[in-house]
């Protein structure tokens, strides 16, 4: 497949069917992660990857339980629409979303990418510093991941829902308390398709020059 076209047609996957992700697959896709840039190559991320039904089944309960909470917040504080379209694209949103927190287990795999809790900033007489969050330095192996997964005909979606959760999941996998889980990228072949998601359109965000 071309790159670009793979690129473009990259979307969130959410619906899976039983047909199986081998470990070989996984592992080229871990690859490709591994060819991500991060600040002075740091490389700092970690993988926790979960293929065992009842402990896919066990991340599932957790992801559900955060996301009903994070589901409930947001339909009490909706944002404002502009027309009813806008409000239906929303609600198919959560609807897809949702789907996911229920079936999540019925992913093939369930990859997590995780960081260590420090900092890669230096220090001198003035103080830190800054080169911005290390987060910056894991999120572009998430995508390497996804666009390999991609290329195989495998669908995913970064998660980040989890997240007040982010203790039980540690705690179920065993992941070290100084590491943080900063993404949860369930695998999977698709039941939906590929295709070019909508979005804003570039020219109209672009500042040639000058802001
Ligand atoms: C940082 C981040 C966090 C996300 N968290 C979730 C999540 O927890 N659950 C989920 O179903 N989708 C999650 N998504 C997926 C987005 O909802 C999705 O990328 C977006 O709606 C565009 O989807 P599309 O490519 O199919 O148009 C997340 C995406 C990003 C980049």
């Amino acid at each position: 497949m071309d790159l670009y076209e793979g690129i473009l047609t990259t979307r969130a996957i959410r619906r899976y069917t039983d047909e199986p992700v081998t470990r070989e697959e996984i592992e080229a896709c871990l690859r490709a992660a591994q060819q991500a840039p991060s600040g002075g190559n740091t490389q700092p991320w970690q993988y926790v990857v979960v293929t065992h039904p009842e402990r896919k089944r066990r991340v599932a309960g957790i992801y559900r339980a955060a996301y009903e909470r994070w589901e409930r917040a947001q339909l009490s504080a909706l944002p404002p629409f502009r027309t009813e379209e806008e409000r239906e694209t929303f609600m198919r949103g959560i609807r897809a979303s949702r789907y996911l927190a229920e079936h999540l287990d019925t992913a093939a795999a369930l990859v997590l990418f995780c960081v260590p809790k420090i900092s890669i900033a230096p220090r001198d007489d003035d103080g830190v510093v800054e080169i911005g969050p290390l987060y910056a330095s894991v999120y572009p192996a998430v995508q390497n991941f996804i666009l390999a997964a991609r290329s195989f005909g495998i669908g995913t979606v970064l998660t980040t829902v989890w997240w007040s959760r982010q203790d039980d999941l540690r705690r179920l996998l065993g992941i070290p308390d100084r590491y943080e889980i900063v993404a949860l990228v369930p695998m999977g072949r698709p039941r939906g398709s590929f295709g070019i998601a909508p979005r804003r359109r570039a020219e109209d965000i672009t500042h040639w020059e000058q802001w």
